[in-house]
């Protein structure tokens, strides 16, 4: 496998990104599903909770999309707070994930296979719609996404995210000390792309926005932009997670969970 930063379409992206997961998430979830708790809700690797957050405000009798809702943690935990979840996801192996675990916990998960950026709801069919970092950094049509957001969501609805932060951007992807000298361009949107060396076929996309980026994106798509909460990494938390730990979590923040209203 090989790296290169380039650009890609959202095709290759998709293409890419949903046999990826559906190849790691036997592993995502064996490594990962416990820190997340079936019916957790963790913003991101620090460990920060919607219950701590309560970016989404109360979402008891609410209609609540998750998209890229991997195994719907994030969902089973709006639907112990009596809100009707359902989850979006690009890879089927993470959406069978869901099932069992909705069939483990008796909290389940209603969820549909398909991408962010062609929701497969009628417009005004949300009060919450919010992406633990799932999908906003898989998809390249990004301003799509969001469009795509602001027309299933009703007006006055929530949207919430969380991503990696995009100043992380400037680094290299190293949990140690060598992920704390900046070495690319903040500026710089090419994709990181993954590569199969055999078949020179892209198996992994990921894609920067900046933190103007991101503002431009939801006022243009007439989102009220109502918070950005950058988690500080806990002072007893020593879980490595990829490119997030200790060692860089004390200097640099790892996360952006951006909180918006609907016009
Ligand atoms: C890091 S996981 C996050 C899932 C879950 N929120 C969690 O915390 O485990 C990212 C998820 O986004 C999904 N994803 C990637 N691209 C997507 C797309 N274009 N549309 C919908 N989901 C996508 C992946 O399949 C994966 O399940």
């Amino acid at each position: 496998m090989r790296v290169e930063r380039r650009p890609v379409t959202e095709e290759e992206s998709r293409r890419a990104n949903g046999p990826d997961w559906d190849r790691y998430a036997d592993e995502y979830q064996a490594t990962h599903g416990e820190f997340l708790g079936d019916t957790g809700f963790v913003w991101g690797p620090e460990g920060f909770t919607e219950a701590e957050a309560g970016i989404l405000g109360d979402v008891a009798g609410k209609d609540v999309l998750e998209v890229g809702s991997g195994a719907g943690q994030c969902s089973r935990w709006v639907r112990t707070r009596g809100g009707r979840a359902y989850g979006l996801d690009l890879s089927l192996r993470q959406l069978q994930h869901s099932r069992r675990i909705d069939l483990e916990t008796g909290v389940a998960v209603p969820s549909v296979l398909g991408t962010a950026t062609q929701l497969p709801f009628a417009d005004d069919s949300f009060d919450v719609v919010f992406s633990s970092f799932g999908a906003l950094q898989f998809v390249s049509d990004i301003a799509d996404a969001v469009a795509e957001t602001a027309r299933v969501l009703r007006t006055g609805g929530r949207y919430a995210f969380s991503i990696t932060h995009p100043t992380r951007w400037m680094f290299p992807d190293d949990p140690g000390e060598a992920g704390l000298v900046a070495s690319q361009s903040y500026w710089d949107r090419t994709p990181y792309v993954e590569i199969d060396d055999a078949t020179g076929v892209v198996s992994y996309v990921e894609h920067h926005r900046t933190l103007g980026d991101w503002v431009a994106l939801l006022a243009g798509a007439g989102f009220v932009i109502t918070d950005l909460l950058e988690p500080e990494w806990p002072e007893h938390h020593d879980r490595v997670w990829g490119g997030w730990s200790g060692t860089r979590g004390r200097y640099t923040p790892g996360t952006a969970i951006f909180g918006a209203r609907l016009g």
